[in-house]
């Protein structure tokens, strides 16, 4: 049984997905066991702490910099034993050190297709933003590994969903939550924790 930290900053949709889809029984080697967040007031350890669930706070703005962040945080998913780390909304950027003690071991869920719309400064509702910008007819999630690129990492799945005349960004943003991110993020979690993912280089593989 492998557990499972969830790294949050925000409201915490997509943890909610995956405590949902650990209660239905979806996730079968695997344990949500820590969810860790970056800042204190996220509506995500609420969520977490209503599920029993243990909840760690490693604030941000308590550090001078992404490395000696990053080393509390190797620390701590060190200490909790992490058999994988997801980050779910978690939107800080961790130094290289954290992505080579976890190589293959951590997964981000992105909302949009990547390589589109990704990279440094394409968060939240940006993403959306320049999505509608752009004018491109599609969007959607990517779930992906975390190595040291900012959403670089081998890409595990992908789901589309159109873009409509009338969006908003915060119309865009709630379908592709709902429709694309609620469930390949679980749906990643419960392939990596059966052992289904397979990396060739910057390729992933679902194997069985
Ligand atoms: C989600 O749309 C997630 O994909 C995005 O922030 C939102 C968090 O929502 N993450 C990023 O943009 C990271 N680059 P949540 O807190 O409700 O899960």
């Amino acid at each position: 049984m492998k557990n499972i930290c969830v790294l949050v900053s925000g409201g915490g949709t997509n943890l909610q997905a995956l405590i949902d889809a650990e209660k239905r029984g979806e996730i079968k080697n695997g344990r949500i066991t820590c969810v860790i967040s970056s800042k204190a007031d996220a509506y995500a350890l609420k969520r977490a702490a209503e599920n029993g669930i243990k909840t760690r706070v490693l604030a941000r703005k308590e550090y001078d910099d992404t490395v000696s962040y990053s080393m509390a945080m190797l620390d701590i998913l060190n200490e909790e034993k992490a058999g994988l780390v997801v980050y779910a909304g978690f939107m800080t950027i961790l130094d290289k050190c954290v992505c080579r003690a976890y190589p293959n071991k951590m997964l981000n869920v992105h909302p949009a297709l990547i390589p589109s719309f990704c990279g440094k400064g394409f968060y939240g509702l940006k993403v959306h933003e320049a999505v509608l910008e752009k004018g491109v007819k599609l969007t959607g999630a990517t779930v992906h590994f975390v190595n040291e690129v900012c959403d670089g990492g081998p890409i595990i799945l992908q789901e589309a969903i159109p873009v409509f005349n009338d969006d908003t960004p915060e119309s865009l943003q709630k379908r592709v939550m709902e429709q694309c991110e609620h469930k390949l993020l679980p749906k990643a979690v419960s392939l990596f924790c059966e052992d289904r993912i397979e990396v060739r280089g910057n390729i992933t593989i679902i194997v069985r």
